[in-house]
């Protein structure tokens, strides 16, 4: 009896376990980051994604390169292959059920590179740097941008992290 009431409560906390942490992390899109990340006086961050290269990512896609690619390869349609959408779009690149707000037309978004915001968005854990990082914010190095900046792309070019880091800098010039 005991035991089979201690094997009851391990299924449980097991559980409960694994669903809190599929509710820590999901995707909740740009718009709502940009609500508070969008101030000139803390550098429009919002604004510099969304004129850059991974706001746009989706576009690339339909081009002439990417439908010559994709009549070379057998692909119907490059801009529906989930093997070109995992990277260039950040709705496509991990599992639905962890797709809360964002949507489809983001293209490579906030969170493909600072990890996804539900559990860091609010004002309290976000003023906290320690806080922040604890409920999932990632400050990207290198080692995020190879995650698809590699070989896998059949359009790829070296990766230089310095200078690419530069090309899509968005500081806030309140920090230091
Ligand atoms: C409710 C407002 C709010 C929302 C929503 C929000 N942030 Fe923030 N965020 C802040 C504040 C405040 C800071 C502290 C610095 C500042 O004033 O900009 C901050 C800091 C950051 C930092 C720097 C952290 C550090 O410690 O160096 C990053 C990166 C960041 N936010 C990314 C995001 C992303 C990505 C989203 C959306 C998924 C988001 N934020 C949503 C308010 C917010
Ligand atoms: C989720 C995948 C993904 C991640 C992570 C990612 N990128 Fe990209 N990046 C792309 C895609 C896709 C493009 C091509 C966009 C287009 O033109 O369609 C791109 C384009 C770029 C470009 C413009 C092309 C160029 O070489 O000038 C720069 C710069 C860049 N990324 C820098 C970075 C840096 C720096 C990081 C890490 C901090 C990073 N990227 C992380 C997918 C990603
Ligand atoms: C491993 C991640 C990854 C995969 C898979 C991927 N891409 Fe990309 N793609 C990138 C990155 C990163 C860039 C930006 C490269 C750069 O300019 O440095 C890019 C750039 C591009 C460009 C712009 C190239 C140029 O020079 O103008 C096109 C077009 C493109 N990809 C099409 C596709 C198609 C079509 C597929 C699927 C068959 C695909 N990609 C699969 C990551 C990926
Ligand atoms: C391609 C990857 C990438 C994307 C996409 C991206 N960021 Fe960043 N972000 C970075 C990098 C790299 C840094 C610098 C990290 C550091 O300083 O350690 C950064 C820094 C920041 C900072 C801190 C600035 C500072 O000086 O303190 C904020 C705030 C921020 N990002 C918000 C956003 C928001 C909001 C979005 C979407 C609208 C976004 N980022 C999209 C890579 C990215």
């Amino acid at each position: 009896m005991v035991i089979k009431n201690l094997i009851v409560l391990m299924c449980f906390v097991f559980l409960l376990g694994n669903v809190s942490v599929a509710q820590d992390y999901e995707y909740i899109g740009a718009v709502k980051c940009k609500m508070c990340h969008n101030k000139t006086s803390t550098g429009k961050q919002y604004n510099i994604w969304a004129n850059g290269p991974h706001a746009n990512a989706l576009t690339s896609l339909k081009s002439e390169k990417s439908k010559e690619y994709a009549k070379a390869n057998g692909i119907a349609d490059a801009a529906k292959e989930a093997s070109c959408l995992k990277c260039h779009s950040t709705y496509y690149s991990a599992s639905e059920d962890l797709m809360a707000t964002i949507t489809e037309k983001e293209g490579v978004s906030c969170e493909s590179c600072h990890g996804p915001g539900s559990a860091y968005k609010s004002m309290s854990v976000m003023k906290s740097h320690e806080k922040s990082l604890e409920k999932g914010l990632i400050l990207p190095t290198k080692d995020v941008c190879i995650t698809c900046h590699n070989e896998k792309n059949p359009f790829h070019k070296p990766f230089d992290y310095d200078a690419s880091v530069k090309k899509i800098a968005h500081p806030n010039p309140a920090v230091k």
